[in-house]
């Protein structure tokens, strides 16, 4: 059974949409951990849109099972990080202008840059995950880059509205973990899972964790927390 990552930024979006101190992305952790999350996400954008700086730093001292920080390649971001010391870092692609991450990093184009990251990142005891498209490609240059771990953007499965690109999208992802695991990578998984999607996903071989936020922090509102997320560890066991 692959491992339950939350992540809680959109606690911290209701939070900012008011700039008042609730609800605190801190209580969502304890909640998170007790309902039996194994790790938790938060991305430290670089315009801060939801979850910011002070945050981190309470997120590092609350979490007591695997803090993984979202961030972008930014120069101010990854000196914050070698600072606060997640236990992981997974470094995404970030645009201003889009509504959340759209698309997977380019290891190949940004090799270099990335490379010198990864090995910042992990000089302070920090492993690193890279979040990538499912493209043969990709993880090769994520493996050479020193990495130790990937992210699959399960985007474009999420976004398949027919069968037959499901099934497509669903097979793309089991090819690229196969590879990912004979070229001794870890593979997490995530983007736009939600309760009716993230089964198929958990039953491919290899798949280690899922880290999964809007549909969670969704049900949230309606069933609470701890319910929304033993429900989606539920569905995590495939
Ligand atoms: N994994 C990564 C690397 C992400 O950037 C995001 C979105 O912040 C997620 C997982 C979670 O995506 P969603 O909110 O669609 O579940």
């Amino acid at each position: 059974m692959p491992k339950l990552g939350v992540n809680i930024d959109h606690v911290a979006t209701l939070r900012q949409a008011r700039r008042e101190c609730d609800p605190d992305p801190i209580q969502a952790v304890r909640i998170c951990e007790r309902a039996g999350a194994h790790s938790i996400v938060a991305h430290l954008r670089e315009d801060r849109r939801h979850i910011n700086d002070q945050d981190i730093k309470r997120i590092r001292q609350t979490v007591t099972t695997q803090f993984n920080l979202e961030m972008s390649l930014s120069p101010e971001i990854v000196k914050i990080a070698a600072v606060v010391k997640p236990d992981v870092a997974t470094i995404v692609p970030e645009r201003r202008a889009e509504v959340t991450t759209e698309g997977g990093l380019d290891v190949v184009a940004n090799f270099l840059r990335i490379k010198k990251t990864v090995a910042i990142l992990q000089d302070r005891g920090i492993e690193v995950s890279l979040f990538i498209d499912p493209v043969q490609k990709q993880v090769e240059y994520a493996r050479k880059s020193g990495a130790e771990i990937i992210e699959f953007h399960t985007g474009q499965y999420a976004h398949a509205k027919t069968k037959k690109h499901i099934q497509t999208e669903l097979n793309k992802i089991r090819a690229m973990t196969r590879f990912a695991q004979q070229v001794g990578l870890v593979i997490s998984a995530g983007h736009g899972l939600n309760y009716n999607n993230t089964a198929a996903i958990a039953r491919i071989p290899g798949i280690a964790e899922l880290n999964i936020g809007h549909s969670i922090i969704s049900l949230a509102v309606f069933v609470g927390l701890e319910k929304a997320v033993k429900d989606m560890l539920h569905l995590a066991k495939g």
